[in-house]
């Protein structure tokens, strides 16, 4: 995989900041769908990282679910954290009528903000109970060195959960921009996403036991393609790759590239945006613990249904 560049992926979430929250509306859904999966969790804990926590979208679930918990929100882009503060607001004395509070300033943001990178996060070893990440990861290009930084600040049993980007994610422009542009890797247009096999491999690598995965498909529409992308820069999503070169792309190419995905328009008229979303779960166990269902990378595969049951039981 060509390496990303983090400053640029620095920049553009610093520079989506502002637009991120309105634009995110997937981003939106698949934390409600993560915090729903904490419903089966009975740990109870004390100490939680939000990793990449943007502009506290989980966070603010975080808050709600573990109000006794210390909560990190820790991400690379500090003008996202500045956001998340905003949104982070609650009242300071919560006997009185929030409107008041608010218009005394009577507020704090009970989350403690961390500006830091994923490879090199500043938290002692076994630190953290439960570990959260909502759609940062596809961001890393290092996924053994997250992982590890991951499972060093985990206390033993402490609880990894995560979601990240597959790779039939925004298949559609990747194949418009194969069509325009086909003399270059259309990588350097689209980011490329590891297939969740790979995921699950670099977990057990990293001294994670028992990593569950499995993905689902979200699709969004729009009027145009043009609207695809202006959603993707909203929120900070353009290609992460070092060679990306500015002004390289003609005025030409970018036409042929929207004319292109007009041609995946559905009956309706509204062209797809496809995003292949992977949740995975994993222990940060002493030993790595031989499951009956294990395949031999260690990775455990099962339905959304049958881990509900699983956990129910
Ligand atoms: C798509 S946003 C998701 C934000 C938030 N979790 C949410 O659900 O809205 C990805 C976030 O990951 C952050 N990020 C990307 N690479 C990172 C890294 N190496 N370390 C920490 N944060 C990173 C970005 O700055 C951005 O805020």
């Amino acid at each position: 995989m060509t390496p990303f560049n983090r400053q640029h992926i620095r920049q553009h979430f610093a520079a989506a900041a502002p637009s991120y929250d309105e634009a995110a509306v997937l981003q939106k859904a698949v934390a409600e769908h993560l915090d729903e999966r904490l419903d089966l969790v009975t740990l109870k804990p004390k100490t939680i990282l939000d990793m990449g926590a943007g502009t506290g979208i989980l966070t603010a679930k975080l808050l709600q679910r573990y109000p006794q918990a210390n909560i990190y929100a820790a991400d690379l882009a500090h003008p996202m954290l500045k956001q998340a503060e905003q949104n982070l607001q609650q009242p300071k004395l919560n006997w009185l009528p929030e409107k008041l509070c608010q218009k005394m300033g009577w507020q704090h943001c009970p989350a403690k903000l961390v500006n830091a990178d994923a490879q090199q996060l500043p938290f002692a070893n076994g630190s953290v109970d439960l570990l959260v990440s909502n759609l940062m990861l596809q961001w890393c290009d290092d996924l053994d060195a997250v992982f590890r930084e991951f499972r060093r600040v985990l206390r033993p049993e402490g609880l990894l959960m995560f979601t990240t980007f597959g790779p039939d994610t925004l298949k559609e422009l990747r194949a418009a921009w194969q069509h325009a542009d086909s003399e270059s890797d259309p990588a350097q247009h689209v980011n490329t996403f590891i297939d969740m096999h790979d995921i699950g491999d670099a977990l057990i690598r990293a001294g994670f036991g028992q990593p569950v995965m499995d993905m689902e498909l979200f699709t969004l529409t729009y009027e145009k393609p043009i609207q695809a992308l202006k959603d993707l820069k909203a929120i900070g999503a353009t290609s992460a790759n070092a060679q990306r070169q500015k002004g390289l792309m003609g005025k030409q190419k970018f036409t042929q590239m929207l004319e292109a995905y007009q041609q995946f328009a559905q009956p309706d008229g509204r062209v797809p945006a496809t995003y292949e979303v992977v949740h995975g779960h994993a222990w940060a166990a002493q030993e790595i613990i031989k499951g009956p269902n294990r395949d031999k990378s260690g990775v455990h595969e099962i339905t959304l249904d049958d881990f509900i049951q699983q956990a129910r039981k």
